[in-house]
């Protein structure tokens, strides 16, 4: 499943879960629908270039196309194409609906076939949490608009006038306000958007018919255009906001109606068109949930990498739910993964305390309120600690609150729920505090005049209006702008995502500012805003490469080598503020926050970037560093190893990962390294060997993903190669959820429920199914880590098997012990690289997974009237497909198909 990259539901959730013991969820929630990560019926063909076919056959003039579509209609298989795809170094194929899903083994044994893809569906990048600001023409402007540029030395190239000019850059969002005065104000040759294709309109949900056209504009999201801002923004705004390339041109590709998802095909469209169009750089904040490499979006992307052309693509906002959680695209193996890092400012207004001598109160928006007058502050609650506040209707006491500010504490229900309470009772400006944990970052507040303010101030004026103290505040419309200094500025974001991939490649590449961001959006939605999320973070480090490639000269091998030049000249962030902090887990960070004066200037070049050393079953232990000096005098760099903290990956004594922030160790991987010093003459490169031993003393049940750096180091500079491995053999994961952490005791997983949703417990309970309706068995299940393969098989009821997973009350039934040529009657559902699940309640955040038996194979053959059972089987990762003791499984109860309608 794909995700917004927009993150602050994830704060929002945080807010709702947290504080509260996680609850069961209740079986009787499950909707019952098989979950669906892809887009039905829906499949991209790959297929041989011309000159792959003619080595195998006779090349008879047709297009390899309609030589693959004559061997499909020959075979009965039925099929519709939507989608043609000819670009023979990226990809020659088509996208095509396929009705059978069990036609697809004989598609891919059809001559000129190379893989059969199931296409995902992405849902659309939500904004969450963005703080808008309604007056672009204001002129108190909040200062330091640029702090971005001075984290990561963009600053440094502007000085130098290298601002993107003769770069392209292709946005794949939502579409782009090209009207926006910061934006170029018009489309076409000459203008900042140089043009773009829209390939799904307005009315595009994903799960329609796409109806394309030449217009790009967003009108009806705004996501892409804040994207655009952070590399295109023209200065001379009215919140002194620069693009970080703001002279380069911009394509926009738009993927996403108004409303709904797009696919993995869109994306591939759009992908190809940018690459035959002749982009430069390929931007992508989106993506959702995968941790594998080789969903076709992944796979796109990289090949285009591989061909010359900068792509990145956000990691994903998902660090609330810990490690193995990077996103796809983004998981393409050539391409840059981009993490985010909190802005070290966080732009607000202040409001002024009139009655008692108090500074002024911070509240988090970019512009003003538009309030005036001296107003009174109103407390829904006198009570600082408690939680519910407003969240129920307020009492038939409250006085008409028109006049008031309302005070209202945070937490519990929804902001817009206390909000609508006093509402109701006339108030229309409110200022919410913080809970003590809390994130000071932007709220979702709807159409209210509403901010948030500190938990100190918010009990500071409760306690004087509880104390009978006549306080008044008054929201200035000029001269309030104010820079918070955040304190988790500069640390990686709460909400970036945790890597690394289920078998061990590394993600993210590396970190760019992404939280609490000031942008463009839409002139429609308010034309500037503060958002925060890799959405953010990634079109950064596009602009980022379009310097890099102006200032350099563009060309193949330096788009190639960008990702290495980023990552060895980053800077490593530590996972806290205190000094003498452990580094964040790479696993998080990856080589850490860009400095883009430091990849143009250096004149060392280092590489690979990065080292993955797999798991300690594969472990790769030995690896080897080129040093390679460019500048005109010979240098001595000396090498040492710096260790970042290890990431408790799974909790103890559990077969769940942890969630985040993920907890660090101290332990560190031992690093041999030869030689510790070396002399490189100008223009020559030297080697340096590096040898790791994984950490000692580690509890390898907790996964631990170590990591760390080995920091190359001349008088005149500092770089760094990143590495990442874990301890602990990937293969002994426990794959399939066997608990009943998630729905409750008695309710272990995996489990069958009847047509009430009502879980049959063993086959003393057989249910005979009619299979009409919702009288249809469904299987529900959760993966506590990531699988290559998951497969649900239809078996005789007698079946001689001893599945892994393996309940007391069953055992009557259990005679066969090994799981070794498994007789099953017929396949009903095969799904590839399945993501683990998430720690949320629903199925749509991806907390659990279900499969609805509706009576036919995958097929679509309907199975015959009998007893049977469901066998479900998941691979562990880095096990082999081939060898049936590689696979967990689970036996359903003895289930009845009693169908009795019509054939
Ligand atoms: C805003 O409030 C903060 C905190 O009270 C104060 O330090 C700062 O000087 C104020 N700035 C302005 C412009 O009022
Ligand atoms: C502020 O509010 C007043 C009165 O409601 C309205 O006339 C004015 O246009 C508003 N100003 C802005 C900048 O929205
Ligand atoms: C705020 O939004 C709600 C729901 O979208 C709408 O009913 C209401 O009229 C809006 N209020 C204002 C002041 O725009
Ligand atoms: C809160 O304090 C104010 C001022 O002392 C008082 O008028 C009000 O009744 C108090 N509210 C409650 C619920 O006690
Ligand atoms: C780690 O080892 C497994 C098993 O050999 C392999 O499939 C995987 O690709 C390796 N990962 C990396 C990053 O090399
Ligand atoms: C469909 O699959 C079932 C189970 O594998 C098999 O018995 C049946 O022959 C297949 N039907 C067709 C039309 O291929
Ligand atoms: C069962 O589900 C499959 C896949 O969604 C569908 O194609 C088929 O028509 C369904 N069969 C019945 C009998 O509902
Ligand atoms: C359902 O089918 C089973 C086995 O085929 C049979 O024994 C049973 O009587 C049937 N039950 C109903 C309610 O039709």
């Amino acid at each position: 499943m794909l995700f917004p990259l927009t993150p602050s539901w994830v704060v929002v959730a945080l807010s709702l879960y947290v504080s509260t013991s996680l609850a069961y969820v209740p079986l009787s929630s499950i909707n019952r629908n098989s979950s669906g990560r892809y887009v039905p019926h829906e499949y991209i063909v790959e297929m041989d270039s011309v000159s792959g076919l003619a080595g195998k056959r006779a090349y008879t003039g047709r297009t390899v196309h309609d030589e693959v579509y004559h061997h499909m209609r020959k075979r009965g298989i039925l099929f519709d194409v939507n989608n043609e795809f000819d670009t023979p170094e990226i990809l020659v194929g088509a996208s095509v609906k396929i009705e059978s899903a069990d036609d697809i083994t004989r598609v891919t044994e059809i001559p000129g076939v190379k893989a059969v893809r199931p296409v995902l569906s992405i849902p659309r990048p939500q904004i969450f949490g963005a703080y808008t600001v309604n007056d672009p023409k204001d002129p108190r402007l909040p200062p330091n608009p640029l702090s971005t540029h001075l984290m990561t030395g963009v600053d440094k190239l502007h000085a130098q006038g290298i601002l993107g000019e003769g770069i392209k850059i292709g946005i794949i969002d939502t579409g782009i306000d090209y009207k926006h005065p910061a934006l170029g104000g018009a489309m076409g040759p000459g203008h900042k958007v140089i043009g773009g294709y829209d390939f799904c309109g307005d009315a595009y949900t994903g799960k329609n018919t796409a109806v394309p056209d030449n217009d790009p504009l967003d009108t009806c999201a705004g996501h892409g255009t804040h994207v655009a801002g952070i590399i295109g923004a023209d200065p001379g705004n009215p919140f002194g906001i620069s693009g970080a390339a703001y002279k380069a041109s911009i394509a926009a590709y738009r993927i996403f109606g108004c409303k709904g998802s797009t696919s993995d095909d869109l994306i591939v469209q759009s992908l190809i068109r940018g690459y035959n169009d002749g982009m430069d750089i390929l931007t992508l904040s989106l993506g959702g949930v995968d941790g594998w490499t080789e969903g076709t979006g992944s796979v796109v992307a990289s090949r285009i990498a591989e061909q010359g052309r900068v792509v990145t693509i956000a990691a994903g906002n998902d660090g609330a739910q810990g490690s193995w959680y990077t996103s796809s695209p983004g998981n393409g193996l050539s391409v840059m993964s981009i993490g985010s890092i909190d802005n070290v400012v966080i732009p607000v207004q202040n409001v002024t305390v009139i009655g008692v001598d108090h500074m002024p109160i911070p509240y988090l928006q970019a512009l003003p309120f538009n309030v005036t007058g001296d107003l009174p502050v109103y407390a829904t609650s006198n009570d600082t600690v408690v939680k519910n506040d407003a969240c129920d209707p307020l009492p038939a006491t409250t006085p008409d609150l028109s006049g008031y500010v309302v005070v209202v504490h945070r937490g519990t229900c929804p902001f817009t729920q206390k909000l609508a309470n006093a509402a109701k009772k006339g108030a229309k400006t409110f200022l919410i505090y913080n809970s003590d944990d809390g994130e000071f970052a932007g709220i979702e507040v709807g159409n209210y005049t509403a901010a948030l303010i500190s938990a100190q101030d918010g009990k500071f004026l409760v306690n004087q209006f509880a104390a009978g103290v006549p306080i008044k505040l008054n929201f200035p419309a000029v001269g309030g702008a104010h820079n918070l200094d955040d304190p988790k500025g500069g640390l990686v974001s709460a909400f970036s995502s945790y890597g690394p991939t289920y078998d061990m490649f590394f993600k993210p590449a590396f970190s760019a500012p992404g939280g609490n961001i000031l942008s463009t959006v839409p002139v429609s939605k308010g034309s500037y805003a503060v958002q925060s999320g890799t959405s953010m973070a990634t079109p950064f480090a596009a602009g980022a490469a379009a310097l890099i490639l102006q200032a350099k000269g563009k060309s193949k091998d330096l788009s190639r080598s960008l990702r290495d030049l980023f990552q060895t000249t980053a800077v490593a962030v530590s996972s806290a503020k205190p000094e003498g902090s452990l580094f964040q887990t790479v696993s998080q960070q990856g080589a850490g926050l860009m400095q883009v004066d430091r990849a143009l200037n250096t004149k060392t070049f280092i590489s690979p970037g990065q080292l993955m050393l797999n798991d300690t079953a594969h472990f790769e232990a030995y690896h080897t560093i080129t040093v390679k000096n460019t500048g005109s005098e010979s240098v001595t760099y000396s090498v040492s190893h710096v260790a970042a903290g290890t990431a408790q990956s799974m909790q103890a004594g559990s077969i769940f990962a942890s969630t985040g922030p993920v907890e660090l160790t101290n332990a560190s991987a031992r690093v041999t390294i030869i030689p510790t010093s070396l002399t490189v003459s100008p223009g020559s490169e030297r080697r340096v060997s590096v040898y790791f031993e994984p950490p000692q003393g580690v509890d390898e049940s907790r996964l631990p993903v170590f990591s760390g750096f080995i920091k190359i180091e001349s008088p005149a500079e500092t770089l760094k190669v990143t590495y990442l491995g874990a301890s602990g053999n990937l293969k002994k994961r426990v794959v399939l959820d066997n608990t009943d952490t998630f729905f409750g005791p008695g309710a272990s997983l995996p489990l069958m429920l009847d047509f009430l949703g009502l879980q049959v417990q063993d086959d003393a309970q057989q249910v005979n199914y009619s299979m009409t309706g919702i009288n249809i068995p469904s299987i529900v299940y959760r993966l506590a880590f990531g699988t290559p393969e998951v497969r649900i098989d239809l078996c005789d009821k007698n079946v001689n098997l001893k599945p892994t997973i393996v309940k007391r009350s069953w055992l009557s039934w259990l005679w066969g012990d090994d799981t070794t040529d498994v007789n099953t009657i017929g396949p009903l559902q095969e799904t590839n690289y399945v993501p683990r699940n998430s720690a949320e309640p629903e199925q749509e955040k991806n907390g659990y997974n279900t499969f609805v038996f509706n009576g036919t194979f995958a097929n679509k053959t309907r199975v015959e009237n009998g007893e049977y059972r469901i066998l479900l089987r998941a691979l562990k990762v880095t096990g082999n497909s081939k060898n049936s003791s590689d696979y967990e499984s689970w036996l359903s109860p003895i289930f009845g198909v009693n169908y009795t309608g019509p054939f």
